[in-house]
């Protein structure tokens, strides 16, 4: 986004600016803009307006969202506490409220929700996080049916080399499962075509 469309990026995360992440915003600066990094859990209504406050006071207006937030907390359920179970739902469920209660959805030239193929597949141990796909997907549907903004949904399959389960051990479940990681230039290319495109939801598949 800021190599290709000098685009100002606002970075919202629960951790204080730490050294890593400091170092990853210097990485994408040296394209463009640097992004501006707010600390906040965007599940919190408080927080979020915070961090919405500051946005406003300093570029003005937004005009895209994307919701990439996860927390990722993997048991069967019989195994699940029930407090990781809420916290990996909350993170979606939670969040996509939140966001359309703070943030100007009309204003907006798209929303963009990262959702997941277990919207569709239910892999063992992901109930809480399977979950809250499935809602992110009917909420973006929603949004769209009500015209409240532009709605976009990409399911991702796996991120093998960037993101919560670029590990080695999920590496060797999902060979198991026959699934190839997504790489950063071919997701933005599909990224290009769902944002530009008529169809609001596309899930991307890499198999082995
Ligand atoms: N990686 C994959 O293979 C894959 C597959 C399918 C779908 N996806 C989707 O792609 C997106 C990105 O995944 P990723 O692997 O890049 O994850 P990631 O590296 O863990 O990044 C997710 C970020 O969400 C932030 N976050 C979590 N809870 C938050 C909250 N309450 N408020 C603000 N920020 C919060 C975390 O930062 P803090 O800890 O600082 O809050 C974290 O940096 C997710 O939406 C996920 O569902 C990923």
């Amino acid at each position: 986004m800021i190599q290709n469309y000098n685009a100002k990026i606002v970075w919202i995360g629960r951790r204080q600016l730490t050294e890593e992440i400091q170092s990853n915003i210097d990485k994408v600066a040296k394209y463009g803009q640097a992004p501006m990094y707010i600390s906040a859990d965007a599940t919190d209504q408080n927080q979020l307006k915070n961090a919405y406050n500051k946005i406003i006071d300093k570029w003005g207006h937004v005009n895209g969202i994307v919701h990439s937030a996860i927390v990722l907390l993997d048991k069967s359920l019989a195994n699940m506490i029930e407090e990781n179970f809420r916290l990996g739902l909350k993170t979606k469920v939670n969040l996509s409220v939140r966001l359309s209660q703070v943030f100007n959805m009309q204003e907006l030239d798209f929303m963009m929700y990262f959702s997941s193929i277990q919207s569709f597949m239910k892999a063992p141990g992901q109930s809480n996080y399977a979950a809250g796909c499935v809602f992110e997907d009917h909420y973006a549907m929603r949004m769209n049916s009500e015209n409240t903004t532009l709605a976009k949904v990409i399911n991702w399959s796996y991120w093998g080399n960037t993101g919560v389960v670029s590990s080695q051990e999920y590496h060797e479940r999902m060979n198991k499962m026959g699934m190839a990681s997504i790489e950063t230039e071919e997701a933005m290319n599909v990224l290009e075509n769902l944002l530009a495109g008529s169809f609001n939801q596309l899930t991307m598949l890499k198999l082995l």
